[in-house]
């Protein structure tokens, strides 16, 4: 073709283009209603993390049911975005909240301090049940959103937590945690962290990805049915983790890397992978993770998500907005109260359909919930036992002062 019907073609392209992209109005419209016709799923938020850290884990010193904008503990907070009154402004149906303690506790108190976050989530959920309704399934997600609750779940951040120890792992399943991110910014003795993937992080690679016990660990959580999150994990590890799992995983918490080279963001060619794998990752909404600077707009946010369903497909994007983790939010995105307004200018776009839509706000996360329990209910008809393997004592290196064998 020469060049000058080529400049036509776009011209009537744009023209095209532009023609049928939908009204402020409209897309506002759209919007409300698929918010209101299926359940927004976050994949992470650190609320339990702000609860311990700011009001001693104690409800008493912050009421949830009140905006807490202007309360005394949470101003001069960067990281505090909470609260009812702006979840239920924002439309959220359904709030992955993550049970975290930080990279300092591991080899020492992880796994209590992990159950103190679990705790915490179970007192909230519990204090607000009429706006709260602590679930575990998939189906449950949709029974909360049907009795117009917020469906609360667990997940828990950083293979640290597990201290090693499948038997930790199951109970933190049966306490109700439904996904666990294999790392945080530390490794663990059995995967890599992302922070080995940028040199001047100074974290080097321990085990190229997984290790054999890694392995178990990825296919106990099948067994149990719990979603394998792969936020915070080093490439390496992640690709691997698509080679062992039985079941798609998740990232709870992750953007676009072609977007912004950071670490912690998915790589285009493991977007294929996500793809293939019928996976999904929820978009961060952390400025360095957006623009890969301490300034970001909706719209840049818009553009990560619009990537991962152009590479990946409109199956496989979500939201997980990390917000209550995060000092730096972008401009128009400031606390939970904002997602509707997200969603809108995505529907600008008439490539987001109303089906799509929906799948992005939280059909897409119920499916692969919905898969995890399937291959959990395979592997069981299979009899299929509870893993029994410990962690080889040489895998913890000068680190075993909470090995205590068996
Ligand atoms: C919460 O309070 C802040 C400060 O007063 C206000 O700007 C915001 O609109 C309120 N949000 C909701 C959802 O009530
Ligand atoms: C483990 O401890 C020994 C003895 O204290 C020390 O020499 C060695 O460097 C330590 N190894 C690591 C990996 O820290």
């Amino acid at each position: 073709m020469s060049l000058l019907p080529r400049i036509i073609q776009l011209l009537v392209l744009v023209a095209l283009s532009s023609a049928t992209r939908r009204s402020p109005e409209e897309a506002r419209l759209i919007a409300e209603r698929v918010l209101e016709s299926v359940p927004l799923v976050d994949g992470h938020n650190d609320l339990a993390m702000n609860i311990r850290n700011k009001a001693a884990g104690q409800l008493a010193n912050v009421d949830l049911s009140q905006n807490l904008t202007n309360h005394p503990l949470w101003v001069g907070c960067g990281n505090c975005h909470t609260d009812i009154p702006r979840l239920r402004a924002g439309m959220v149906g359904a709030q992955f909240w993550s049970a975290f303690t930080g990279c300092t506790t591991q080899y020492r108190d992880a796994a209590q301090k992990t159950l103190d976050a679990i705790d915490i989530i179970k007192r909230f959920s519990q204090k607000h049940n009429n706006d709260f309704k602590f679930v575990t399934t998939a189906q449950g997600i949709w029974d909360a959103f049907n009795e117009g609750k917020i469906a609360s779940l667990i997940g828990v951040e950083g293979g640290h937590s597990m201290d090693n120890r499948l038997a930790i792992l199951r109970q933190f399943y049966d306490v109700g945690a439904r996904y666990m991110t294999l790392n945080h910014v530390c490794n663990t003795p059995w995967c890599d962290t992302s922070n080995v993937d940028d040199p001047a992080s100074g974290v080097l690679p321990n085990n190229n990805g997984l290790s054999d016990f890694g392995r178990i660990v990825l296919q106990e959580m099948n067994r149990l049915g719990m979603l394998i999150d792969l936020a915070h994990v080093s490439k390496a590890a992640q690709i691997q983790t698509f080679q062992v799992s039985r079941a798609p995983v998740i990232y709870s918490h992750s953007s676009a890397y072609a977007l912004c080279d950071h670490h912690r963001n998915v790589h285009d060619d493991v977007l294929q992978l996500v793809k293939s794998s019928n996976s999904i990752v929820m978009v961060n909404f952390y400025t360095w993770y957006v623009t890969c600077s301490s300034t970001a707009t909706i719209q840049d946010v818009a553009d990560h998500v619009n990537h991962i369903a152009n590479v990946a497909g409109f199956d496989h994007v979500g939201i997980g907005s990390d917000f209550d983790g995060i000092e730096r939010v972008p401009e128009g995105l400031n606390d939970v109260s904002f997602y509707p307004d997200l969603f809108t200018l995505l529907a600008l776009d008439p490539a987001w359909t109303e089906a799509n839509l929906r799948k992005l706000a939280g059909e897409n996360l119920i499916r692969v919930f919905t898969d995890v329990e399937r291959v959990r209910d395979e592997m069981a008809a299979e009899g299929i036992t509870p893993f029994e393997e410990n962690i080889p004592v040489g895998d913890l290196g000068n680190n075993t002062a909470c090995y205590g064998g068996y």
